[in-house]
């Protein structure tokens, strides 16, 4: 059996403060990252003596500071790598750099890791569509990490929107698109489909849920160019009827299938 590790998530903007108390109390120093921009301190400690390190640190951090404390195979977080066809992503642990051609991508504080179903049929029917489509422009409505934005631009689109309700979620999209020097492609604002305001977009990409698709799609036609197409995800199969209901004139392109979620690809 591997080695097993506790790690401890503290929330402080002030590492060397944590881990000067956790000297003073006598407690064995920690493995430890940083992660800035979280805001997170991370201990690693080998698990062995589990009870005896989360009895010692409970005496110096308080229930607050405490953001998760769990058993890992590594002690600390490590920069995980995933591949969807020909994007390669990055998620950095700390503030590593990609490799070249590799997306950076952090979603701490919002939907869009890539690792959902939902988001990976997005970028499945998003590649697929490419080679024939080949959009000049692109509207990803409901953006999260930004993670289909930043996918669309690394495929060749000239000028992406990207739009969210979320604070969290802009603000996080526009530090990813900053770190893969994306800003003079891609344009993150907090809204809605009214972001659109009077552009046309060859592609909209919507990763919503079945009541803002249904309430969204509708209206989607009239920020597309003639002939321009709209990938939807976050419905499940048994929906399939349901949002297609809600546009009549729509044509079926493509279609996609994961873990009982489908992704359609639309054009009008
Ligand atoms: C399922 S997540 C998709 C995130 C990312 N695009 C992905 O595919 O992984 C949906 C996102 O849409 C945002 N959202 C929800 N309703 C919205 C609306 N009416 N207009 C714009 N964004 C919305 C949420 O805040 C959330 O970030």
């Amino acid at each position: 059996m591997k080695d097993q590790f506790l790690q401890v998530k503290v929330r402080t903007t002030d590492p060397e403060e944590v881990l000067a108390r956790i000297k003073k109390a006598g407690l064995s120093p920690p493995h430890r990252r940083y992660l800035s921009g979280e805001g997170l301190l991370v201990l690693g400690y080998p698990a062995e003596n589990l009870d005896e390190t989360l009895r010692g640190l409970s005496r110096v951090l308080s229930f607050e500071e405490v953001e998760e404390t769990g058993l890992a195979e590594t002690p600390l977080p490590e920069p995980e790598r995933f591949s969807v066809g020909p994007l390669r992503f990055f998620v950095p642990a700390e503030d590593e750099t990609p490799a070249p051609g590799e997306i950076y991508l952090r979603s701490t504080l919002s939907f869009g890791s890539g690792r959902h179903p939902t988001t990976r049929l997005c970028l499945r029917l998003l590649t697929e569509l490419f080679p024939e489509v080949a959009p000049e422009t692109v509207f990803d409505l409901g953006c999260g990490s930004g993670i289909l934005a930043l996918s669309a631009a690394r495929l060749g689109a000239q000028r992406v929107l990207a739009a969210d309700i979320d604070p969290r979620a802009v603000g996080e999209a526009r530090h990813n698109v900053e770190k893969n020097e994306l800003s003079g492609r891609i344009l993150v604002v907090r809204g809605s489909l009214d972001a659109a305001a009077l552009a046309r977009f060859d592609l909209v990409l919507a990763n919503l849920t079945i009541g803002t698709l249904s309430a969204l799609l509708p209206e989607i036609p009239g920020v597309l160019r003639p002939g321009g197409a709209v990938i939807v995800s976050g419905i499940s199969t048994g929906q399939r009827g349901e949002i297609l209901s809600t546009v009549p004139r729509a044509e079926v392109l493509r279609e996609e299938t994961e873990e009982g979620w489908l992704a359609l690809a639309l054009r009008f």
